[in-house]
């Protein structure tokens, strides 16, 4: 279905769906980028509560229940994930969301996520859920210029609290 197999320097570079003996890989992948990512912007008790909240067993069951998790394999490690599926906020009328993408640091910047986007977006299509959106914290500005470069428009805000500080959330849109 990803069918994505390139050939860079002989190192393999796939797009597949996870299984559940992928759980470690995908919970590693899921800290590295997280504490990347948000330090700074997550206050840093509440920032290792989320984490610790999404090991191994949280993901392995994630995927055993049916979550469609998509992979970006390099070489024998996993260098990315995206988690997708029916788009959770009912006030926006898109079919699909992306909950999360997420790349490994030294996996950013290379097209990945690009890689990444293209084929969640693909199999969402085929699942019939055409339209989707994808929530990113408005100071996560890597991510709010990602965003913008593949095409998404900013179609609503919203707010979150994590611990004791209130972030802003904006939601980026792609049409059918
Ligand atoms: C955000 C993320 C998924 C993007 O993946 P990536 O592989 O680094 O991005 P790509 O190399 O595929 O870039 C795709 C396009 O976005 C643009 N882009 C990516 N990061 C950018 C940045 N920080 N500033 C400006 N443009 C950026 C690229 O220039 C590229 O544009 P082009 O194809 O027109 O040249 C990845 O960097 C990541 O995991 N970041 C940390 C976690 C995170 O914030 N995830 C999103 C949570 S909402």
């Amino acid at each position: 279905m990803f069918g994505s197999i390139i050939l860079m320097n002989t190192t393999l570079i796939e797009i597949r769906r996870a299984k559940p003996t992928d759980a470690v890989s995908v919970a590693e992948t899921h800290d590295e980028a997280w504490r990347n990512a948000y330090r700074g912007i997550i206050p840093g008790a509440e920032l290792e509560k989320l984490i610790s909240r999404r090991g191994p067993a949280w993901w392995e069951s994630a995927i055993r229940k049916g979550s469609r998790v998509a992979l970006l394999g390099f070489g024998d490690r996993i260098a990315g994930y995206a988690n997708y599926g029916r788009n959770r906020a009912r006030s926006l009328f898109y079919d699909g969301e992306i909950y999360e993408i997420y790349l490994r640091p030294e996996f950013q910047g290379l097209g990945f996520g690009r890689r990444l986007f293209t084929a969640a977006r693909r199999d969402l299509a085929q699942s019939g859920l055409k339209s989707l959106v994808i929530w990113a914290l408005s100071d996560n500005d890597p991510a709010v210029e990602f965003y913008r470069a593949l095409g998404g428009r900013a179609v609503a805000r919203s707010s979150e609290k994590f611990g004791n500080r209130t972030l802003d959330k904006v939601a980026f849109a792609w049409r059918a």
